[in-house]
Order: structure tokens, then C-alpha cells, then sequence
């Protein structure tokens, strides 16, 4: 005999992410389909695109987004962050990053964000997010948050340099709505925090779980290697980094590449 467990999640009453999905079969991008609806139509906070395939998936820097149709997670949320100042627009990427972290820490061990809002399972990447802001009076008017997370895929035929999946690594099959409904549970539970303003909780929760936090590696900026140890990311976004001097540099994104 045996018990099959069945895990419920449904979204809570007063939860804004993901409370009206949007399922599409095939879009270039969910991103662009998500920016494409916010010119033309009246869009709920937190509204979710949920692509079951993508043409054209877009990554960071113009990169294509790899994923075998049906296998994984390509959505993006669309929100009205009105009350983030331009100049904290990291914020958003804490909180989106921290939401998955939530849920998906149970599933895999070594889960970890690297700077500035990858998944890491160990040095693999388990997930991307690409965010397009629009931007009033130096306010965040609307946010696309892109979110592509490996799911069930096994093969990875693009040059992505270290692609992994929740069944790579745990030889499981898993449920693609389980775990959206978890993530969205996850980010909602962050956007309200940061709402009420409690910035000082998410940025602790989010140094806990950096990628390298306190540890000797290897970096190259400025076509110098050095070594050094991350201890955390300042207010605006910038990754710092101790050098063995005591030094510490801060970094935009793409301004330091991360060594092994
Ligand atoms: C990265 O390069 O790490 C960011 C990847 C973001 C991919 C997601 S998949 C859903 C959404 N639509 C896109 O075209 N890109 C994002």
C-alpha cells in the first residue's frame, strides 16, 4: 500500500503575483508578448504570462533563452511597482530572486542567487531573470519580469555554458504548475514585504544566500584577475568585493566576470 501525497498551493485571497495567468501555446517571448499587451490593454497587477514555448527566448545581453517547449518554466510578470525610486530598482530583483529561493530550496540542495539575479544549483545555472522597467519621474511605472527556470529538460543543445534542471539534478519529474504556483507564492510573499517596507529583512535574507558570500575566488575586471571575497551588494545594485589588500571594489553588472 501506499499514501500519495498531494501538495495543495492555491494562490492566497489577497495574493497579486500570479492571480490571473495568461497561458500561451507559442510566442516569440514572453517578455515582449507581456511589454507588447501593457501598450495596448489595462493589465492586472501581478499578471502572469506563462509561455509553453518560445521562439525566441530572450537572456541577459541579448543571449537566446534555451528551453525545449513544454519541459520548463517561461513566464513573466508583469507589475505596477509605483513606489520604487528608480535608484532602488535592485530591490525588485531581490525579492524576485528571493520568491524562487523560497520555493525551490526544498527541492535542491547548495541552492544558491548569483549576483545579480541568477539561480545557482552549486556552478550550475538553474534559472535566469531578465526584468524591462518602465520608468515616470524617476519612478518605476511597469515592470516585465522574465523568469525561465529548467524544470524537466535533460539535454541542453544551446552554448549555454552550464545549464542544469530540477530533474538533472534530482532524477525526479516534476509538475510545471506545482512548482509556478510556488514560485509565485514565493515572489508575492517578498513584493509585499518590500510594499510594507521591509527592506532590511529581505536585503539580510538575500546576502544569506549569495552565490560565493564570504569565500576566496577568483574575479576579472578591468583585464586584471584578482582575488577576493564577496561581502554582499550595496544599495544601488553594485556586487562588492574584498580584495586580499582589504580593499573593496564595487561592480555594475557585466563589469566583473566571476573565475572558478
Ligand atoms: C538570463 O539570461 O539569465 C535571463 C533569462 C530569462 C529568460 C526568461 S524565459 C521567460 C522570459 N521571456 C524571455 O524572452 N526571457 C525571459
Amino acid at each position: 500500500m501506499y499514501v500519495l501525497k498531494i501538495k495543495f498551493n492555491f494562490a492566497k485571497m489577497d495574493q497579486i503575483i500570479g492571480k490571473h495567468i495568461i497561458r500561451l501555446q507559442k510566442v516569440e517571448s514572453t517578455n515582449n508578448y507581456a511589454n507588447s499587451q501593457l501598450k495596448v490593454n489595462k493589465l492586472q497587477d501581478g499578471s502572469v504570462f506563462l509561455a509553453y514555448e518560445q521562439s525566441n527566448g530572450r537572456g541577459q545581453t541579448n543571449n537566446f533563452w534555451e528551453s525545449e517547449p513544454g519541459k520548463n518554466l517561461t513566464f513573466s510578470i508583469v507589475v505596477f511597482p509605483y513606489f520604487i525610486d528608480i535608484r532602488r530598482q535592485f530591490m525588485l530583483s531581490k525579492v524576485v530572486t528571493l520568491g524562487i529561493y523560497k520555493a525551490l530550496f526544498e527541492y535542491v540542495d547548495d541552492l544558491r542567487i548569483k549576483w545579480p539575479n541568477d539561480i545557482y544549483v552549486g556552478n550550475k545555472k538553474l534559472g535566469g531573470i531578465l526584468i524591462e522597467n518602465s520608468i515616470m519621474n524617476s519612478l518605476i511605472k511597469s515592470s516585465v519580469i522574465g523568469i525561465g527556470i529548467n524544470i524537466n529538460q535533460t539535454a541542453f543543445l544551446s552554448n549555454a555554458p552550464n545549464p542544469v534542471s530540477l530533474k538533472i539534478l534530482t532524477n525526479q519529474q516534476f509538475d510545471c504548475e506545482q512548482v509556478l504556483s510556488e514560485i509565485l507564492s514565493g515572489i508575492d510573499f517578498y513584493y509585499s514585504l518590500l510594499k510594507d517596507g521591509e527592506e532590511e529583512q529581505i536585503d539580510k535574507e538575500f546576502i544569506s544566500v549569495l552565490y560565493h558570500l564570504n569565500e576566496k575566488h577568483r574575479y576579472l575586471a578591468d583585464q586584471e584577475v584578482f582575488e577576493g571575497e564577496i561581502i554582499g551588494v550595496n544599495e544601488i545594485g553594485q556586487l562588492l568585493i574584498k580584495k586580499e589588500t582589504g580593499e573593496v571594489l564595487d561592480f555594475h553588472f557585466k563589469e566583473v566576470e566571476f573565475l572558478q
